[in-house]
């Protein structure tokens, strides 16, 4: 089963508050990385846009923001890629893009 990824494409993920982001080449890169990827509208955490939710197998899943070039986007790929949350170690470089999810996700 391919692990999957939510990007959020929001009022502030995904828009030109990121001018310097190729917001389409991050979720062709993750698509390319064997991801399925899905896009949600805001997640209620614009303060750390752009926001992608990593999906583990039986864990929660993990929240990681201002995720904005494609050196970022590519850790995300390759820790997803090596297992992800609950299989693989998340690379350190990768550690300051946790964030909290809100209160209400599920
Ligand atoms: S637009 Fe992504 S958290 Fe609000």
């Amino acid at each position: 089963m391919k692990t999957s990824v939510t990007v959020c494409r929001g009022c502030c993920c995904g828009t030109e508050k990121h001018p310097t982001t190729d917001h389409d080449g991050q979720v062709a890169q993750l698509e390319a990385a064997g991801l399925r990827v899905r896009i949600a509208d805001c997640l209620d955490v614009c303060e750390h846009s752009n926001v992608v939710v990593v999906h583990g197998h039986g864990v929660r899943p993990v929240w990681l923001g201002g995720v904005l070039d494609a050196a970022s986007t590519s850790q995300v790929a390759g820790w997803v890629s090596a297992g992800g949350p609950g299989r693989a170690r998340m690379p350190e470089t990768l550690r300051r893009h946790v964030i909290s999810r809100p209160a209400k996700a599920k």
